[in-house]
């Protein structure tokens, strides 16, 4: 079996347009640019993590430049931190490789996080776009076109994906479940990974494929290895801290840190949530404390012991206030 295979996001990765789930406005859009590919504008692809913009970059690739189409793309990280620089000598180098073979029209950059570069870096880009803009097309990816500088977005058409709907999202899963032969308990399932996902069908492909692991996909089994089960554990564990019962929230602590592997910041963050909703004695104290934590961990302390200690401390609160 191919490496990808084993990850369900990869095996089911749309090749096609139509595949594509959801995104209708986006579809017929972009059928009407793939009429007249050989006057491709440059594009601007914002919306949420997991909606389809990476998989629409590459189908566009590949309609566009054939089954080569791997040697006439370029795809970059452009919030990478080795900086513009680097970005604009592999466009350079890549764009020199001008043998245009026939049916080729033109190369594709594909220049992923745009909207974590520096405005200093798209300004930088806006020069590297018009430079080679007769031999590269340029794809920029961002979740958020306001992250982009106006000079930028008025270069590129822009398609704005959206988050997946629910329905949607069940669909593609119902197919990816049939197909794989997996046993589950329809809507409710369903319905259970769409709460802890939110439209992001990566996310929900994935929650599916790491339930699938317990036989059958119910909305326990998909609660069981969702972060809201993460994050309903370190409520209650900060709340039984809080309560002044150290021991129990040790011991459930360093079983989900132990157990889930779940990251010690994580847990931090978590447990920040947690005092906003829940009734702490003293909450000026319960965030500096916490704050601490949060340093001590950046820091390379030795986490379990750590939060072993914060514990530790919330649990002094909740006796105080007794
Ligand atoms: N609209 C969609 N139709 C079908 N599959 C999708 C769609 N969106 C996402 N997926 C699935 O999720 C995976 C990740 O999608 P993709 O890489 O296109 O997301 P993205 O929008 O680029 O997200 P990010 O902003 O995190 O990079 C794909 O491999 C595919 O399995
Ligand atoms: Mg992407």
């Amino acid at each position: 079996m191919p490496i990808e295979d084993l990850m369900w996001v990869e095996k089911y990765r749309p090749s096609d347009l139509s595949e594509l789930v959801d995104q209708v406005t986006i579809r017929q859009k972009l059928k009407q640019l793939m009429e007249k590919k050989e006057q491709l504008p440059h594009l601007l692809f914002a919306g949420p993590p997991g909606s389809g913009k990476t998989t629409t970059a590459m189908i566009l690739a590949k309609q566009i430049l054939g089954e080569h189409w791997r040697d006439y793309t370029l795809s970059l990280n452009a919030s990478d931190e080795r900086g513009i620089d680097v970005v604009r000598e592999r466009i350079k180098t890549f764009a020199r490789f001008a043998d245009r073979r026939v049916g080729i029209p033109f190369r594709l950059a594909i220049l992923d996080e745009c909207d974590e570069m520096t405005n200093d870096g798209q300004t930088a880009l806006r020069r590297i776009m018009e430079e080679n803009s007769e031999h590269t097309r340029f794809v920029l990816i961002c979740n958020y076109s306001s992250g982009i500088i106006e000079p930028l977005q008025s270069r590129c058409v822009i398609f704005r994906f959206k988050r997946l709907d629910e329905a949607s999202v069940t669909e593609h899963l119902a197919s990816i479940a049939k197909k794989e032969k997996l046993k589950h308990s329809g809507d409710a399932a369903f319905g259970a990974i769409y709460e802890a996902t939110q439209g992001d069908l990566r996310q929900a492909i994935n929650l599916m494929q790491a339930a699938s692991a317990s036989g059958e996909i119910t909305s326990e089994s998909v609660n069981s290895v969702s972060g809201a089960s993460v994050k309903a554990r370190v409520f209650e564990i900060i709340g039984l801290a809080l309560d002044g019962d150290f021991d129990a929230a040790r011991t459930k602590m360093v079983e989900l840190t132990r157990v889930y592997g779940i990251p010690e910041r994580d847990f931090l963050r978590f447990a920040n949530e947690a005092l906003g909703s829940l009734k702490v004695p003293d909450m000026a104290k319960a965030i500096s404390i916490l704050a601490e934590y949060d340093y001590r961990l950046v820091q390379g302390s030795q986490p379990e012991l750590q939060l072993t200690a914060m514990l530790a401390q919330l649990s002094a609160i909740g006796k105080k206030a007794e």
